[in-house]
């Protein structure tokens, strides 16, 4: 389990004050004309929206979410399900797909590979919702379109990176070797932080890893029959339950191997996954979570 591919904020020192979100500085965001304070913006239960034209009018579940536990799911997926690095794109997932997992992640079958990384943001969600208030907002996810976010670009040296949350955000300080790493980072923590959903995200990967990937997406891992098109489909976006994978966050895609791999994901559904990963190493790993995330995204209409 390669610690770096799940970045994770240690928890504050006991005693330390919580943090207290301003209630009176306004903030933008490009291209928005709206405006919200901190306060607003971190409101798990009225979520900021900062685009409402962009995308139909979200489900309570999406937008207001369930008391107590039950935070909105456009909070962190975003109203528009273009997720972020740390929890995933909703956009365009089969409806039955997605509530599965959260039933999956409620009764402890899909868990995360890091024992450092804490599993409490879905939980808590997932024991906050009934299954059939998590398919409202599935339905209304798997109706909208994933469109990119993310830049790939292979490199020997990444720019320095500190740990914001369960994310790197370039610190601006200088470069170190990529040594075989998958880092991923938003242009600008600021805008990722108001839950901008246009901010966009860059993957550094080693030299060659689009290549290596797109051969082992192509021809399956060595030994194994299938490829990834297989079950995901011809351009990986999804097939019938089967979730599309192209053109998603390379970083969660790397994690989702990885957990497919610990048996962290251990609902019965993964278990086609299993011959696939374990017949792959880290390198392939990094290299298909590139490749894949480099792909153009799901375009297809779902109901
Ligand atoms: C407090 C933040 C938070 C909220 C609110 C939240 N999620 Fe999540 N969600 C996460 C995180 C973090 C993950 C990543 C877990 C992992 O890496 O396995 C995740 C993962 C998921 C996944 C797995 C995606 C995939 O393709 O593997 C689904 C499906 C999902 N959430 C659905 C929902 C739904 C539906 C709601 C609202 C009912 C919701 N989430 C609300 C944080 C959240
Ligand atoms: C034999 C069929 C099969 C093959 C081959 C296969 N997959 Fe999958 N994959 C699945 C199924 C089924 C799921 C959903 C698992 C679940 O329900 O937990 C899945 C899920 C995933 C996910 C998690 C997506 C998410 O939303 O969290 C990733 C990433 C993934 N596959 C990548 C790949 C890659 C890359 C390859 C090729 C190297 C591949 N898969 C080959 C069947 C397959």
């Amino acid at each position: 389990m390669p610690a770096w591919a799940f970045p994770t904020q240690p928890p504050p020192p006991k005693g330390t004050p919580p943090v207290v979100n301003d209630s009176v500085t306004l903030h933008t965001v490009p291209n928005s004309t709206r405006q919200f304070t901190m306060k607003q913006v971190n409101n798990p239960f009225d979520i900021p929206d900062w685009f409402p034209s962009q995308h139909p009018a979200m489900p309570s579940s999406v937008q207001y979410g369930v008391r107590p536990d039950g935070r909105a799911c456009g909070y962190c997926h975003l109203p528009d399900g273009q997720g972020r690095p740390e929890n995933g794109t909703l956009a365009g997932l089969p409806v039955e797909y997605t509530v599965r997992q959260v039933r999956a992640m409620r009764v402890g079958t899909r868990g995360i590979a890091n024992p450092a990384t804490p599993v409490t943001p879905m939980l808590a969600v997932a024991k906050g919702f009934t299954d059939d208030e998590v398919r409202t907002a599935a339905k209304y996810y798997a109706r909208l379109k994933l469109t990119r976010r993310n830049i790939v670009r292979e490199v020997t040296d990444v720019p320095t990176t500190r740990i914001a949350g369960l994310l790197y955000a370039l610190d601006g300080t200088g470069t170190e070797p990529i040594a075989g790493r998958l880092i991923e980072a938003p242009e600008s923590i600021e805008r990722h932080e108001l839950r901008d959903p246009w901010v966009r995200y860059t993957t550094y990967v080693p030299v060659g890893s689009l290549a290596r990937g797109r051969r082992i997406a192509q021809r399956g891992p060595a030994g194994v029959a299938t490829n990834c098109t297989t079950c995901h489909g011809p351009q990986l976006l999804g097939v019938g339950e089967v979730p599309p994978i192209a053109g998603r966050s390379p970083s969660n895609l790397l994690r989702q191997l990885i957990n497919f791999r610990t048996r962290a994901r251990a609902d019965s559904t993964a278990a086609p996954m299993y011959p696939v990963v374990d017949a792959l190493t880290l390198d392939d790993m990094v290299a298909l979570a590139a490749y894949v995330g480099s792909l153009p995204p799901s375009s297809l209409k779902r109901k």
